[in-house]
């Protein structure tokens, strides 16, 4: 889960970061109150989690509250890359006198950390990274050792830092690395990270993303969750454990294996073709152990999607046999009742294949077809969606 930077600065300033107060607003009246409190010049930041946003126009200087409100009003509802914003943080403004970069990552190919550090901020790192790589140290960290002074040392030095501001940057780099492993983030990066007119380190920017495999150990990220963002059917279906994604067609679909989803996605988006342009409303992947439970959990989630017409449930029997599956359709339907409402086209085939489709077929649910392929059904639950 990547933050937002106004959630950053407050992770890095619980770590004793060094960052300028900032004050979070969702319109401009807000914005105009945060300035006044900040006083002075501030800095108003859209808040979108994507990088780029100052050349976009999402990062304004104002020198007083009433220019604070003025440049809010050009930044709430800009579009950055596809992220709409809503949120600003208004900044207390920074006399900077140089910017500087530094991040500390998972480096997943070298089963290890890696830290990347620039003595010449102020320049996007990837055009850094290509032009001059030489200007961008690259230093691996140990994730036993860690980082302590004397490696925050090596980091700075081999960035270009000057031996004068080594002993004032290193230990800004110490709290950086505690909170890439206290909160067992994956990211943390700071661009700029400046020196200030008055001689102090300050982290302007903060990007982090946390490691959600560490859930567990933080229950107090679950308060950093954009829930306003969150798409109200994949919210639900993470709740019930789910791996669905929302897409933007007629077709529901639910199958058992990540590549028999993606394969199903295309071969519904080839058959919507043939019938109206009706394309994949969904992934859904409900993995191995296609219980009733979950196969009812997966259809309640894809049925309470209004753009669905029909659903295609494309299963390969595997450890979990086929017969095991039409079980946990027929009762997926018991459960959900009256809730279940539109045309089912089921292809089921491997382990207990007959057995399975006997099952189906003994029910005799109105709303289930039986297919025997994966073309023709696909083709059937595309003909459905279109009627
Ligand atoms: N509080 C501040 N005070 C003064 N200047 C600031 C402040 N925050 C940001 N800036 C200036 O704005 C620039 C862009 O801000 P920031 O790095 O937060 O946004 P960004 O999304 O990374 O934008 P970009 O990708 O264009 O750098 C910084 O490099 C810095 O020069
Ligand atoms: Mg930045």
């Amino acid at each position: 889960m990547d933050l937002f930077e106004y959630q950053a600065r407050d992770v890095f300033e619980s770590y004793g970061v060094p960052v300028l107060a900032g004050i979070i607003a969702d319109n401009p009246e807000d914005v105009r109150a945060a300035a006044e409190k900040l006083g002075g010049t501030v800095v108003v930041k859209a808040q979108v989690k994507v990088g780029g946003r100052g050349k976009a126009g999402g990062v304004k200087v104002a020198h007083n509250a009433a220019d604070a409100e003025e440049a809010s009003r050009a930044i709430f509802g800009l579009d950055i890359k596809g992220h709409v914003v809503k949120r600003v943080m208004v900044a207390a403004g920074a006399r900077i006198k140089q910017e500087f970069y530094f991040s500390v990552l998972l480096d997943r190919a070298n089963r290890s950390f890696l830290s990347l550090a620039s003595y010449e901020g102020g320049v996007e790192i990837e055009i850094l990274a290509v032009e001059r790589p030489e200007a961008l140290a690259k230093v691996e960290v140990d994730p036993i050792a860690g980082i302590d002074l004397a490696k925050a040392t090596e980091i700075a030095t081999a960035a270009g830092f000057p031996a004068e501001l080594i002993p004032q940057i290193a230990p800004v780099i110490v709290k950086l690395y505690e909170v890439f492993v206290g909160e067992d983030a994956t990211l943390v990066e700071v661009n700029p990270l400046v020196l200030t007119e008055d001689g102090d380190i300050v982290a302007l920017d903060g990007k982090v993303t946390l490691d959600e495999n560490a859930e567990f150990r933080h229950p107090n990220h679950e308060a950093l969750v954009d829930t306003g963002a969150e798409d109200p059917l994949e919210a639900k279906a993470k709740k019930a454990n789910l791996n669905y994604v929302k897409l933007d067609g007629e077709v529901g679909i639910i199958g058992n294996g990540a590549g028999l989803v993606m394969s199903t996605l295309d071969v519904v988006s080839y058959a919507g073709e043939r019938h109206g342009g009706v394309r994949p409303a969904n992934f859904l992947d409900i993995g191995g152990g296609a219980s009733a439970e979950v196969m009812a959990a997966g259809l309640d989630v894809i049925l309470g999607d209004p753009q669905v017409k029909s659903v295609f449930v494309n299963v390969f029997g595997g450890i979990t046999a086929c017969d095991a599956v039409a079980n946990g359709i027929v009762g997926a339907l018991a459960t959900l009742g009256a809730a279940a409402t539109k045309p089912l086209v089921v292809r089921l085939d491997g382990n207990n294949v007959v057995e399975g489709r006997q099952i189906l077929s003994d029910a005799g649910h109105p709303l289930v077809t039986v297919v025997d392929t994966m073309d023709e059904a696909a083709d059937k639950a595309a003909e459905l969606a279109n009627a």
